[in-house]
């Protein structure tokens, strides 16, 4: 069990079944699962574990003493890659779909398409200094770097609510999302402090 929790292609063989599953039914059965499903459902684990990553510094903070949150902390990148895979796919997704840069460049025009652009393109930097190395080489500057997650993630969940034709579920989550970040402001703020 410890060598499985270990192996980090054991977990990129995880997180990769979702995208694989999405691929393979949009593949096999386009008719029962068409474009607005693998659009909606790569968009969703992005968002998830963009989550997930951001989830991690609060788990931390709150159970420092148990060995899975240093799991966790060690793992984090991992997660964050693996949204940032995932909202490349699900942008890939929509490419095929457009088909012509024309409309795609048309389709900037419209608030949640920018939208999601402008975080794709903050997710960029992150993903492309997201090892050992470049954490080595940036040392203090790699942590500035890094917070641009903030920005990235408001704007990731506000592309999600304003894509919605019903947004309560988008809204759930950023009720989510704004729940862990306030725990980790609180948590770093009571920790700092006492
Ligand atoms: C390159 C920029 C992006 C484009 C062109 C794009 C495009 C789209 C489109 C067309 C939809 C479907 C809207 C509908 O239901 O009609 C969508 C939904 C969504 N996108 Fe994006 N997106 C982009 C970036 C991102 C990024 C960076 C993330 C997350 C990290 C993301 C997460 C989502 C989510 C969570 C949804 C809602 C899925 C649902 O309805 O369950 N998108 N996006």
């Amino acid at each position: 069990m410890k060598a499985a929790l270990a192996s980090r292609p054991l977990l990129w063989l995880v997180l990769a079944m979702p995208g694989a599953w999405i691929l393979y039914r949009w593949a096999a059965t386009p008719d029962l699962y068409g474009y607005g499903h693998a659009i909606g459902d790569s968009g969703d684990w992005a968002a998830w574990l963009l989550m997930a990553t951001l989830a991690v510094t609060p788990l931390r903070l709150l159970f420092r003493r148990h060995g899975w949150t240093a799991w966790l902390m060690r793992r984090r990148r991992d997660l964050g890659v693996a949204s940032f895979a995932y909202a490349a796919g699900h942008t890939v997704i929509y490419l095929v779909r457009k088909g012509s840069p024309d409309i795609v460049l048309a389709e900037l025009s419209t608030p949640y398409i920018l939208i999601g652009w402008i975080a794709l393109a903050l997710f960029v930097p992150l993903a492309a200094t997201s090892s050992d190395i470049a954490v080595r080489a940036l040392k203090r500057t790699w942590k500035r770097l890094h917070r641009l997650v903030y920005p990235a993630a408001i704007l990731t969940f506000l592309h999600w609510v304003l894509s919605a034709f019903d947004p309560t579920v988008a809204w759930i989550h950023v009720g989510i999302l704004a729940a862990i970040e306030g725990l980790r402001v609180w948590l770093q703020w009571r920790q700092r402090v006492t």
